[in-house]
């Protein structure tokens, strides 16, 4: 059974206006556990409204929702417990911060969630010290850089042990070292806990190297999901979503126009090499 099912789902900002424009226009796709999925499209085409939907922050004006086989929107589901399962690092992490300290911040969602104190705040600091962050554990989180404030929330929502770990553009913010930990360790999650994993990036080198799936957003509506060759590969689509292609996919193809057969079916950096030396 899929983790989500997500069924022609629609969303306006401005219900009373006469001239309806959605936000999200009749979305369905599904997503399988272990999943790591690549949200992308222009700015504007409706990723952060889409993924505001999936923990139930936002309600769909039509369409349903299933998590697990359940819809969230049906009159007992518990969308607190859904909340802990689903765990979302949004865009401005401002909105996320609210504690005295960076640590009772971390902390703060895995005791709401029935984590012991003590245990919560243990958790919490191994996490910051991960993130090389243990330094800012007293500091107020609101006196913090950007990149910081982002690796907090991203702490606080990790903490908290979710199921479904959804980015809004993680690597806003990051230097390249930090954004490569970053990667590795949700990657590692995803492999040894079998963490479902969701990120909106505008970076289509990062869907290549870490998604297994892509799902394509233009003005509101899901125009394709595939495996990222097939997505990013797919020139009528980037087109219509206006995407520039990844670094790896120009390469392909303009090795193909030189007459060579390359394999562009394998899209990261160690694969697109290995597939050059072949040649
Ligand atoms: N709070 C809001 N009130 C009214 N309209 C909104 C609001 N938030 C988003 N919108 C509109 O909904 C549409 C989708 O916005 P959304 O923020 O989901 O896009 P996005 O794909 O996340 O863009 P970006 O890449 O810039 O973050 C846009 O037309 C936007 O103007
Ligand atoms: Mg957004």
């Amino acid at each position: 059974m899929p983790i989500f099912e997500v069924k022609n789902i629609k969303y306006t900002y401005d219900k009373y206006e006469n001239s309806l424009k959605y936000a999200l226009n009749d979305i369905s796709f599904n997503i399988e556990k272990k999943d790591f999925v690549a949200l992308i499209g222009k700015s504007g085409s409706g990723k952060s409204t889409l993924i505001s939907h999936l923990n139930g922050l936002y309600k769909a004006d039509s369409g349903d929702i299933l998590y697990s086989g359940n819809s969230i929107y049906s009159k007992d589901y518990d969308l607190n417990s859904l909340r802990f399962k689903v765990g979302i690092v949004f865009q401005y992490p401002d909105y996320q911060l609210f504690s005295e300290t960076v640590i009772d911040d971390v902390a703060f969602g895995a005791i709401k969630k029935g984590m012991s104190k003590d245990e919560a705040y243990k958790k919490s600091l191994e996490v910051l010290k991960f993130l090389n962050i243990e330094y800012l554990k007293d500091e107020s989180p609101f006196n913090l850089s950007g990149g910081e404030k982002r690796k907090v929330a991203f702490a606080g929502v990790f903490v908290m042990e979710p199921e479904v770990l959804i980015f809004d553009e993680p690597d806003a913010g990051l230097d390249t070292m930090s954004k490569i930990n970053f990667y590795n360790f949700i990657k590692s999650l995803n492999n040894d806990y079998g963490t479902t994993v969701i990120y909106i990036t505008h970076n289509l080198d990062d869907v290549v190297e870490y998604a297994n799936k892509v799902i394509v957003m233009s003005d509101g509506k899901l125009i394709k999901m595939g495996k990222p060759y097939e997505v990013l590969s797919d020139e009528k689509v980037m087109k219509e979503a206006d995407l520039e292609l990844p670094y790896s996919i120009s390469i392909c193809n303009k090795v193909k126009s030189m007459g060579y057969d390359i394999d562009n079916t394998k899209l990261t950096f160690s694969d697109l090499l290995d597939s050059l030396k072949k040649l």
